[in-house]
């Protein structure tokens, strides 16, 4: 695999459909919330609008009430789609609770295989450039791969693990990860 991050584009649109297609047999329940987006927008035929708000997102304009500044990468390998990350640039008291500052979504035919650790990872240093020297993780308890992958990156760049919130009846773990490297 030769992966890298890239800046949502309409070049990647096919790619994205490709992926698509799995993400529609898809059983896994933590599936669909980053990418609905892009799904709401190709049934409205709106997907000019999709990236324009994606770039709009990133210099904090027009942000739908309550949402702070975000960039959205996806990870590529090659011509295959394989999953998008969102590092939202600040924390509101809701993303402290749930969704921390980045946002991972893998591809079905990409799970299992390091994918969202290794995306993150390079998301780091991205996240690093915007000035955050820790970002916060979170996931819901039963999300078992999303879990081994935050507490497998605190492992290696350092960190803390906060106590479980109870959000909407389930418990959300949360781990600060440094962005740079011990
Ligand atoms: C959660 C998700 C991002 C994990 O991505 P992934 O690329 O499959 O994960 P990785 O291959 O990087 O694996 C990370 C860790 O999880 C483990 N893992 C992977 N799939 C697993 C599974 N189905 N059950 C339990 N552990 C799993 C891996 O073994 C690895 O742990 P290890 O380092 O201790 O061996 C991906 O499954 C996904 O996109 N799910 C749907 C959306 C979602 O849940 N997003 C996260 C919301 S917080």
């Amino acid at each position: 695999m030769t992966l890298k991050l890239v800046k949502p584009s309409k070049k990647y649109l096919q790619a994205f459909l490709k992926a698509w297609d799995d993400y529609k047999q898809d059983t896994n329940r933590f599936k669909h919330v980053d990418i609905t987006p892009l799904e709401r927008a190709l049934e409205s035929n709106n997907v000019d609008g999709f990236f324009k708000q994606i770039e709009n997102n990133e210099r904090g304009i027009n942000l739908p009430d309550g949402y702070v500044p975000s960039t959205t990468f996806w990870l590529m390998d090659d011509d295959d789609w394989v999953g998008s990350f969102s590092i939202r640039h600040q924390l509101t008291p809701k993303l402290e609770q749930m969704g921390g500052h980045i946002a991972v979504n893998i591809s079905p035919k990409y799970r299992g295989k390091y994918s969202s650790f290794v995306g993150i990872k390079m998301c780091m240093v991205k996240a690093h450039k915007l000035g955050l020297k820790r970002v916060l993780m979170t996931c819901d308890e039963n999300n078992r791969a999303s879990f081994r992958a935050i507490m497998g990156l605190m492992k290696l760049y350092g960190g803390e693990q906060l106590p479980d919130t109870i959000v909407d009846g389930h418990g959300e773990h949360r781990v600060w990860v440094n962005t740079a490297r011990k």
